[in-house]
């Protein structure tokens, strides 16, 4: 998958900005956001950058077609549905389904940003550590990178039913975090941007590991491209 967005990706995003902050910020982020190009309004699923069977033995190729050509392409068509239902809300002064549209905003805008930092931030002939600034960071808020793995996998590994371990960027107290998602959009907290992510959720494992979720884990260690990691880490902690 390509780190930069296409043009229209890069107008569409800016119409999330009115109603997701984080996610706005990362669209912005990642996107470089340009003004706004009336009319222009569907995300559409990034490419992967990689062949869907690069990631074996870690992942098989089965399980990244349908990850990212089904359920990630899932979360781009609710979002867009979600942001069309908001503004037709808008055009009509409607806002009785208010509830359930935030929540489908929330749900969908957390499924498309973490899945793009999941596919846009493993590879093949990844894994080891990260160096430079990001490994420096990570030594003085986890202790050393051990520390931090442990902390990270094991939060992976525990994360009750569907969802996500995620390595954050928090720019208020600008530290690393570490936290678990549960869905997309729980137990996050206001602010912190993803750097990278581990999708816990069945349907990123299970055909090749079944219920050995900790398996999974372990072996996603081998995948992660470091380098996509600290170049996000330098973008959001400057
Ligand atoms: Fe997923």
């Amino acid at each position: 998958m390509k780190d930069e967005l296409s043009r229209r990706e890069v107008i569409s995003g800016v119409g999330v900005v009115a109603t997701a902050g984080i996610l706005s910020q990362f669209l912005a982020t990642e996107a470089h956001a340009q003004p706004k190009e009336p009319g222009v309004f569907a995300h559409q699923l990034p490419p992967l950058s990689y062949a869907e069977d690069a990631l074996e033995p870690v992942i098989d190729k089965e399980t990244v077609k349908i990850h990212h050509g089904k359920h990630f392409d899932g979360y781009i068509k609710g979002l867009n549905a979600a942001l069309e239902k908001l503004e037709k809300a808008r055009i009509e002064g409607n806002f009785d389904n208010i509830k359930a549209l935030s929540r489908d905003l929330a749900f969908n805008g957390s499924g498309v940003v973490l899945h793009w930092i999941y596919f846009s931030t493993i590879g093949p002939k990844a894994g080891g550590a990260p160096s430079g600034k990001l490994a420096d960071a990570i030594k003085r808020d986890f202790g050393s990178f051990e520390t931090f793995w442990k902390q990270f996998a094991t939060a992976s590994k525990d994360v009750e039913a569907s969802g996500w371990g995620v390595l954050a960027w928090e720019p208020f107290s600008k530290r690393l975090v570490i936290m678990q998602a549960e869905k997309h959009q729980n137990l996050t907290s206001w602010g912190a941007m993803p750097l990278m992510v581990c999708d816990v959720w069945e349907h990123a494992y299970y055909l090749k590991y079944q219920n050995r979720r900790a398996e999974y884990v372990d072996a996603f260690a081998n995948i992660i491209d470091w380098k996509k990691v600290e170049e996000r880490f330098e973008r959001y902690s400057k």
